[in-house]
This record gives C-alpha cells, sequence and structure tokens, in this order.
C-alpha cells in the first residue's frame, strides 16, 4: 500500500462486501478513489477481495463480523484504527431474502434472520457510523432496499416487510440527520442475479431457474447506481434510484423468452 494513497481518499464503508452487489459496490468505489472497509462473516472472501483490492493500490481494511450480533458489531468498530474512523460513507448492503412460502408455511428462523439483518443488523451499524458523522457534520448513507421494499408480493411477506422498513428508515434518517448535513438515500434493485436467490432458496442451482429466459441485472448495475449517488456535488443528494431489468414490469411480472 503506498503512502501517495494515504490520507487523500474519502472512505467509504460496504457492509456485505463479500458477494453480489456489496462486492461490486466496494470494487467500483475502490476504482474510484475511495478507501474502503469492507464487511462480511466469510473471512476467506473478506480476504480475496482484500487482496484484490491490495493489487489495484487500494487502501482497504476488512472487518469480519456478523451484522446481527451487536456486539460483534460495535466491538469491530470500536477497534478501527485510527486512521479509518472518519467514514464519509456508508453503504448499508449486507442482507437476504430466506425462503418462499406462503406466511404460514414460513420458518420462523428464517423471519428472525431476514428481521435480524435487514433491519436491526442495519441499525446498530448506522447508529455507530452516523455518530461519527453527525460529530463531523458530514457523511452519507446509502441503504440497498429493493422493489420489496415498494410493493409487497406473496410467499415474500416478511423480505418485503423488511424493506419496506429500510424505505421508512431512509426517509426518517434523512429527516434525523438533515441539520448535520448528511446525505441519506436507497437504491431499490428489481432482480439482480448474485447469490441472493441462492440464499433464499437454499438451493446452489437455484440461479439457473431463477434468471432462465431474461436478463437480469449485474450486481455491477447496482454498484453503478450507488457510484452515481456517491459523486455528486455536495448540494445534491439523490434520495432513490429504483432500478429494474429491461424485462421486469414489477415485482411479480417479467417478459420471458420461452
Ligand atoms: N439480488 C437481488 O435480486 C436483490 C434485489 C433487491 C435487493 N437486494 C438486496 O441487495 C443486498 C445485497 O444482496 P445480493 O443480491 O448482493 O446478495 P448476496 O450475493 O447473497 O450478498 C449478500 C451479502 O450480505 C452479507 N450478509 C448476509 N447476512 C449477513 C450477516 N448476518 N452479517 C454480515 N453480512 C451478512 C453476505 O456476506 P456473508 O454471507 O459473508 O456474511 C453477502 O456479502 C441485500 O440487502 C438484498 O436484500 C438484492
Amino acid at each position: 500500500m503506498s503512502e501517495i494513497f494515504s490520507g487523500m481518499n474519502k472512505i467509504a464503508l460496504v457492509t456485505g462486501a463479500t458477494s453480489g452487489i456489496g462486492e461490486a459496490t466496494a470494487l467500483l468505489l475502490a476504482k474510484n478513489n475511495f478507501d474502503v472497509i469492507i464487511t462480511g462473516r466469510r473471512n476467506e472472501r473478506l480476504n480475496q477481495l482484500s487482496a484484490r483490492l491490495k493489487a489495484m493500490q487500494v487502501r482497504n481494511l476488512p472487518l469480519q463480523f456478523d451484522i446481527r450480533q451487536k456486539n460483534e458489531v460495535s466491538n469491530a468498530m470500536l477497534q478501527l484504527p485510527p486512521e479509518w474512523r472518519q467514514i464519509d460513507l456508508l453503504v448499508n448492503n449486507a442482507g437476504l431474502a430466506a425462503g418462499l412460502e406462503p406466511l404460514h408455511e414460513n420458518l420462523i428462523s428464517d423471519w428472525e434472520q431476514m428481521i435480524d439483518t435487514n433491519i436491526k443488523g442495519l441499525l446498530y451499524i448506522t447508529k455507530i457510523v452516523a455518530t461519527g458523522m453527525v460529530e463531523r457534520r458530514s457523511g452519507q448513507i446509502i441503504n440497498v432496499s429493493s422493489i420489496a421494499g415498494k410493493e409487497a408480493y406473496g410467499k415474500g411477506a416478511v423480505y418485503c416487510a423488511t424493506k419496506h422498513a429500510v424505505e421508512a428508515l431512509t426517509k426518517a434518517m434523512r429527516i434525523d440527520f438533515n441539520p448535520y448535513g448528511i446525505k441519506v438515500g436507497s437504491v431499490s434493485p428489481g432482480a439482480v442475479e448474485t447469490e441472493f436467490s441462492i440464499v433464499r432458496l437454499k438451493d446452489a442451482n437455484a440461479n439457473q431457474k431463477v434468471y432462465a429466459g431474461y436478463t437480469p441485472l449485474k450486481a455491477d448495475d447496482i454498484a453503478d447506481a450507488i457510484l452515481y449517488m456517491a459523486t455528486r456535488p455536495a448540494h445534491v443528494n439523490i434520495a432513490d434510484i429504483f432500478v429494474l431489468p429491461t424485462a421486469q414490469a414489477n415485482a411479480t411480472v417479467f417478459h420471458k423468452k420461452h
């Protein structure tokens, strides 16, 4: 890591950087002069991404923790080296859907995992990072919501509820942080081909079925939207970007070629 890079760049913290949208976002921000703190549970993936960033001469800090565990989140953040403490951009991306069944058939453990990650985890890290932003009177928070935050669809009740919560939190945070000049916004993707469906359906081959017959978004498409939000002039806050694949009209209508 070259000295040339230290202290000059903005610092971004991306949660859930071990795959999909978070990984693509960390890489794209890194290519655009951000130093990046990357987080997730899977240490091996974090270390691989860290090595990749290092090879690009990007200053980066891997932080391994389960965002559902408030003590793990606060310990990791309290132990940040001083040169990493002034976080300019928080990308709240870590999240998941678990299960795709009518509500009465859902596993309660799936509900808890989604609520604990998508809502409570987001809150734990935001409280810590936003406290520093409030003190410095600057910063930006980008929450990764979903089309599930705009519409409720069958077999996805609790996932939709968690993303509706992310939308509400985004709007309320924008009010609470307004006196401090902190930008708050969200990005709301439709179908993106990542590990999302593999996790949701607990099936390593899920992507072959879920994305058959149409072209889904790629993680890079969402990273691109996040980079746009993160690089506007100081007086411009992008409040929400709602991105769909061309083949997707809403949460359930897809134009598929068979
Ligand atoms: N793909 C889509 O179609 C889509 C559409 C709309 C919104 N989204 C949202 O986009 C975000 C990213 O999803 P993705 O599509 O990129 O899926 P993904 O490839 O499965 O990535 C999810 C990321 O979240 C992290 N994560 C999950 N649980 C965690 C926990 N308990 N603690 C720490 N990190 C955790 C995972 O890391 P570890 O497993 O290493 O912990 C991983 O890095 C999610 O919030 C999702 O709801 C996705």
